[in-house]
């Protein structure tokens, strides 16, 4: 017998489905409530014949109550700037309506909760590294601001029903996370890179290049959340790699890492592009004792499979 229930919504993305493995590793019960708008059922493909794992087509901007829960993770959410920039609406309803649909559940089973927020909520930030401290400094009328209003608001929302209702909540900012599973086509950095590498096409750079990002490897991320997890930090932890990486420097260490011979093409920088980005995770050191353990280039090695495959699998479906 599984010792408790977790939902995870948005259990079919990218990160979610990482934290379904985690979760069962830690020995619960999973089910996923997700409507598959960016995620996909081959990321959970693999747990269909665990008995502790179920999946509900769900989707959570409408009332919903998967049964009894012990703890929800809500990480429903497009994340990627193409995915919420073809979902706009949908990624503005999800982090306000969605987010109190899933704190309804929270609520309602006196559930522990979780939110993936994200240093969006810093967007292009005039402190650096960022601290939680830091309130941020976003254009609420950009086109970003679809995502980064919502995530903001996703916060807001959930440190109200701790406050009104005492609802035992936690509040993640990730940062820029990368690995198998991420969608190749979403238009983050690693997934564009690997591509263009793999299919020896040129890789785009936006601008000069020399805006900077640091990426996070999911295994470490996921980690991080587990631990917040466990915690009793009520206020954001970032939980980010601190290495800062140019984005030059990133397509140059794909192309070590792949031995692809592309050249990289440079392109404008689009609408509110922040130019830096690094996390100062400080708090997470000191409160949970994590801090990431692989580093960029081991990271791309461990993803290379994953993007190869993907890469040339869907220039063959496309051919
Ligand atoms: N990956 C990153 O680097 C990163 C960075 C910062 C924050 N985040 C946050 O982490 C979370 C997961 O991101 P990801 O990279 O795994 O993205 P993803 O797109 O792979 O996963 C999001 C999941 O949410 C589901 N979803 C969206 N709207 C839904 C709805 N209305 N009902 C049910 N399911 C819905 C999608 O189908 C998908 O499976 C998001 O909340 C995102 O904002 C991710």
């Amino acid at each position: 017998m599984s010792k408790q229930r977790a939902l995870v919504t948005g259990g079919a993305g990218f990160l979610g489905s990482h934290l379904c493995d985690a979760l069962l590793g830690e020995g619960y019960s999973v089910v996923v409530a997700d409507n598959l708008l960016t995620g996909r059922k081959s990321n959970i493909e693999h747990l269909r014949n665990d008995s502790r794992f179920e999946f509900q087509d769900v989707d959570i901007n409408q009332p919903f109550d998967c049964g009894p829960v012990d703890y929800v993770f809500h990480l429903a959410c497009p994340a990627s700037p193409v995915d919420y920039t073809v979902h706009g609406i949908e990624t503005l309803q999800v982090g306000s309506i969605g987010t109190f649909h899933a704190l309804d559940v929270a609520r309602k089973y006196n559930a522990k909760y979780f939110i993936s927020s994200t240093s969006e909520c810093y967007g292009d930030p005039l402190e650096h590294p960022q601290k939680e401290t830091y309130w941020g400094h976003v254009n609420p009328i950009g086109p970003r601001s679809v995502y980064d209003e919502a995530k903001r608001f996703g916060e807001a929302v959930t440190m109200a029903y701790h406050r009104y209702y005492k609802v035992d909540t936690r509040i993640v900012r990730i940062f820029n996370t990368y690995g198998p599973r991420m969608q190749l086509n979403d238009g983050r950095v690693v997934p564009n890179f690997m591509k263009q590498a793999f299919r020896g096409e040129e890789l785009t750079v936006y601008g000069d290049g020399n805006q900077t990002r640091s990426f996070c490897y999911v295994s470490d991320e996921i980690d991080g959340f587990i631990r917040l997890s466990k915690s009793d930090e009520h206020f954001p932890v970032n939980i980010g790699n601190p290495a800062e990486f140019t984005i030059l420097e990133c397509a140059k260490m794909v192309l070590k890492v792949t031995g692809s011979k592309s050249q990289i093409r440079y392109e404008p920088l689009p609408q509110d592009d922040p130019k830096q980005r690094r996390p100062d995770i400080t708090k997470a050191r000191t409160l949970l004792g994590w801090e990431p353990k692989i580093d960029l280039e081991t990271g791309l090695k461990m993803s290379l499979e994953y993007f190869r495959n993907a890469a040339l699998e869907e220039k063959t479906t496309n051919a």
